[in-house]
């Protein structure tokens, strides 16, 4: 199907967003890199050019075929970095501002045009930029204004041409909404065409067509995208031609491969089976301390794990293509967290995949779509809405949540500010990567410290409280710890606490992901304590601390201290940056 709209992608972190909220709208939307020529675009109703970092008077930054300008029949929007390009190419002044803008801001928009239709003249928007527009191309209008950016709007309405300093796809532009619908259906009076869940007819004849008389194999890993795709198939295809394979690494939750299971077999999977693996896994890990360390070894175990599958069956000849969850943000160069592409990366490089990549014999049935719409076409499928729900899980599981320490050391006193627990995190601030101990204070503080704390008291990039103790903070080290066997436990019986309590008091609602971490700190009796991470997020990349009510933290404390091996009970405080979401 040919998109009504093209998103061009000019580096921003907001093209997929963009996209996204197109098709929210029920109009087919794709992204393509900035620079496609006009000729490749002239079928759509509408193109919108995204956001990014660069600066248009920059050599080298991204740019557009200036073509777009004229395509008659189809309405163009440059959102930021967007508009200056518009600017900068229809002749037209780009500047660096005088003090960037990032944030809220109140624009005035000419309610005249149609873009601004039916809105108030005065409009809640959301700015990033320095550059600006100094003045307009031959033929624009000024449309919109703050008081930083005098040029906040601009329209060739003769033309179709419309162009936004701000963001209005961005839940802060309160109207961005609205805006983005007009320019739709008021401006490129784009039609209805996009349902995902209206598909699942088409996606299951193209299944049939691609598989052909082949068989397909899964290696899935219980996340929502893997189990959709395997779904699909298996309606396409039916249960003796789809097969599936999940690796139990021993570093999973508590239940979860049974859950894993019950859910497949509730699909109607016939051939399902489990990889039981824990020992091989935890065997290469028994001396592994440092995050990247646990990282790389976990990638290669599966590797070996997955091709020894791949190399000891007959998925090697041509009888068998291998399925993937692949969603539409990874078959496109952007978003994704560095550590999460390495994981990925491992996963793609084991040799009997890259083999079937390399001979076509792969089917990727939800490569053009978004998660919300994975979980959409999910929850058409039958997919318990539990289970379509869950929170990200990261590949490595527990062994990232499971710190270690080569050696044992003393907490220390920092002034009136805290306890210094030299277990070490990561952190991440700009585009860099640290790794430093970590703050506590005792007691839950009254106000959001630990971000200025964390500023002033440099050699830590995390804050924590200790909520509840079985012995003063002073009493307590940090000890020689590996990951063993009873630590996993430890910390998988703590987790299934809290994600007990977080269920059934409804919290795990109300954030994006609830890590629990086990840390080396405590006495001789009791070696570990637990540290509870909950946050919100709205893609991974930034996140917030979030506090929860104190019956329930004080629930989940009161179990964690009465568990084997358990002194403390802390909660993480820090928002990322300049802590990243895991502890590792
Ligand atoms: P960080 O810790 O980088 O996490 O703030 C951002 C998101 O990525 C997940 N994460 C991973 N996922 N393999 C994965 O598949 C990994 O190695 C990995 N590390 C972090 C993390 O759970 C969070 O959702």
């Amino acid at each position: 199907m040919t998109p009504q709209v093209f998103v061009l992608d000019a580096g921003g972190q907001y093209c997929h967003l963009i996209a996204r909220k197109v098709r929210e709208a029920g109009v087919s939307a794709e992204v393509r890199p900035s620079e496609t020529p006009a000729v490749q675009l002239a079928s759509a109703r509408a193109i919108i050019i995204s956001g990014g970092p660069s600066s248009v008077y920059e050599p080298g930054s991204p740019t557009i075929d200036p073509g777009i300008l004229n395509l008659s029949g189809t309405a163009l929007l440059g959102i930021c970095y967007g508009q200056q390009l518009m600017a900068h190419l229809g002749g037209g002044r780009v500047e660096p501002g005088l003090e960037g803008e990032y944030g809220l801001a109140t624009a005035h928009l000419d309610p005249q045009i149609p873009l601004f239709d039916a809105l108030a003249q005065a409009q809640q928007v959301w700015m990033s930029h320095r550059d600006l527009v100094a003045a307009v191309p031959p033929g624009f209008a000024v449309t919109a204004s703050t008081p930083t950016c005098p040029i906040a709007g601009m329209a060739d309405i003769a033309r179709n041409l419309y162009a936004v300093q701000f963001h209005p796809e961005v839940v802060h532009t309160l109207n961005g909404r609205r805006i983005l619908d007009n320019f739709l259906f008021e401006v490129a009076h784009c039609e209805k065409d996009w349902n995902p869940t209206a598909q699942l007819d088409q996606l299951e004849e193209q299944i049939r067509r691609i598989a052909a008389a082949r068989n397909v194999f899964f290696f899935v890993s219980g996340g929502v995208d893997s189990t959709v795709a395997y779904t699909l198939c298996l309606r396409a295809l039916g249960p003796d031609r789809v097969w599936g394979t999940y690796v139990d690494t021993g570093l999973m939750r508590e239940g979860e491969t049974e859950f894993v299971e019950s859910i497949f077999r509730s699909l109607g999977a016939t051939h399902f089976h489990v990889e039981h693996a824990r020992e091989r896994f935890l065997d290469s890990l028994a001396d592994a301390v440092e995050p990247e360390q646990k990282r790389h070894i976990i990638g290669q175990k599966f590797v070996d794990v997955q091709d020894a599958i791949l190399n000891s069956g007959h998925f090697l000849n041509g009888d068998w293509i291998l399925g993937q969850g692949t969603i539409y943000p990874d078959t496109i160069e952007s978003g994704g967290t560095a550590k999460a592409d390495l994981i990925k990366t491992h996963h793609n490089r084991v040799a009997g995949i890259q083999k079937l990549i390399e001979e076509n014999r792969i089917i990727e049935p939800l490569a053009s779509f978004y998660k919300d719409e994975v979980r959409a076409i999910g929850r058409q499928l039958g997919l318990p809405q539990e289970f379509l729900d869950r929170h990200p899980f990261p590949g490595p599981g527990l062994a990232i949540r499971c710190l270690c320490s080569a050696k044992c050391e003393p907490v220390e006193k920092i002034g009136n500010e805290g306890w210094l627990i030299p277990v070490h995190s990561v952190g991440v601030q700009g585009d860099s990567r640290s790794y430093r101990p970590v703050i506590a204070f005792e007691g839950m503080p009254e106000h959001d410290v630990a971000t200025e704390v964390i500023n002033r008291v440099a050699r830590v990039n995390r804050a924590i409280a200790i909520v509840g103790s079985h012995a003063p903070i002073g009493e307590m080290s940090v000890h020689t710890a590996h990951l063993t066997k009873d630590r996993l436990s430890r910390l998988r019986a703590a987790d299934s606490t809290v994600r007990r309590i977080s269920h059934e008091s409804g919290f795990d609602q109300k954030v994006w992901q609830f890590p629990v971490v086990l840390i080396p700190l405590g006495t001789p009796d009791r070696p570990d304590s637990v540290v509870l991470r909950p946050i919100h997020s709205v893609d991974g990349m930034t996140a917030q601390s979030v506090k929860m009510d104190q019956p329930i933290l004080d629930a989940i404390t009161r179990e964690l201290l009465a568990q084997e091996g358990i002194a403390s009970v802390c909660y993480d405080l820090t928002h990322k940056p300049p802590a990243t979401i895991e502890w590792e």
